[in-house]
């Protein structure tokens, strides 16, 4: 029988000096494939915005979206942990309407949610969310949906005084119940530093070596979205050249008359 992960799996997983996988993953048969490869929580992230729908940004991608592609992703995994990323403004406006939007992606088969950014009405968030039974991974340092109030895609935590503030906002969003904080882009030294002072996991996205755990987009891993791939991510595949080539040969085929055959016929 397949041993769920669960949040307390990743706690657990810190305490031995392991880590864990994070991959994200926007539908059914990618979600199926990524859980069977032995990936530990599977992130519905709104970067799908982009890599999935084409938009500019993450603003664009709402809730009504993020349910479409939970309720697929949740349908293939079997193992991983199933993280939905809330959407901008999906639990800005007051504390019920946070409840009732990450409500509905549990109820779609998410295991927990992710809110990025920090401010005493997000520890708030994460507090109501907690007792309620929804479990919340952070986001802090570079936090996308903040794109325009940062002025740019800018490493964060890069002296004392910042690292300080990240380590002090996240034992903030610890003890109001977050299970796990995503570090995006802030130096490897720092990351390392705020991992060490912190009892939840770590999840590097472009944080470095010393957290307890790695999440990359899933199209940047398969080499699949080709507009725009950060520093930080690596390619282990070429979809895009392998879809343009299958592409390829499917119409040269179907204009030579090669395909159907025999018998891919009734
Ligand atoms: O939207 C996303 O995919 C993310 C991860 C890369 C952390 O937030």
């Amino acid at each position: 029988m397949i041993k769920k992960v669960t949040i307390n799996t990743l706690k657990k997983i810190k305490e031995e000096g392991r880590k864990f996988s994070v991959l994200t993953a926007y539908d059914y048969s990618t979600a199926k494939y990524i859980d069977e490869a032995g990936i530990d929580v599977v992130l519905i992230g709104d970067s799908l915005a982009m890599v999935a729908l084409g938009y500019e940004t993450t603003h664009s991608v709402g809730v009504d979206e993020m349910k479409i592609f939970t309720k697929a992703v949740a349908k293939g995994v079997n193992r991983a942990l199933v993280v939905t990323d809330m959407p901008f403004l999906s639990y800005h406006a007051d504390v019920s309407e946070a409840i009732k939007n990450c409500g509905e992606m549990i109820r779609l088969g998410a295991n927990a949610v992710k809110i990025e950014g920090y401010s005493q009405y997000i520890l708030q968030v994460v507090t109501r969310l907690t007792e309620t039974g929804i479990p919340v991974m952070a986001h802090l340092g570079f936090t996308p949906q903040f794109l325009n109030s940062l002025g740019g895609y800018k490493i964060q935590g890069k002296t004392k005084e910042a690292v300080d503030e990240i380590l002090q906002q996240a034992k903030d969003l610890e003890k109001a119940g977050a299970f796990s904080v995503v570090l995006e882009m802030v130096p490897q030294e720092s990351a390392k530093y705020i991992s060490e002072n912190l009892s939840i996991p770590t999840i590097s996205c472009g944080a470095g070596k010393y957290c307890d755990a790695q999440v990359l987009v899933s199209d940047d891993v398969f080499g699949k979205y080709s507009e725009f791939t950060p520093k930080f991510a690596r390619k282990y595949g070429d979809m895009k050249e392998f879809i343009i080539d299958c592409a390829k040969k499917f119409d040269e085929d179907v204009k030579t008359g090669k395909f159907p055959a025999e018998t891919e016929v009734f």
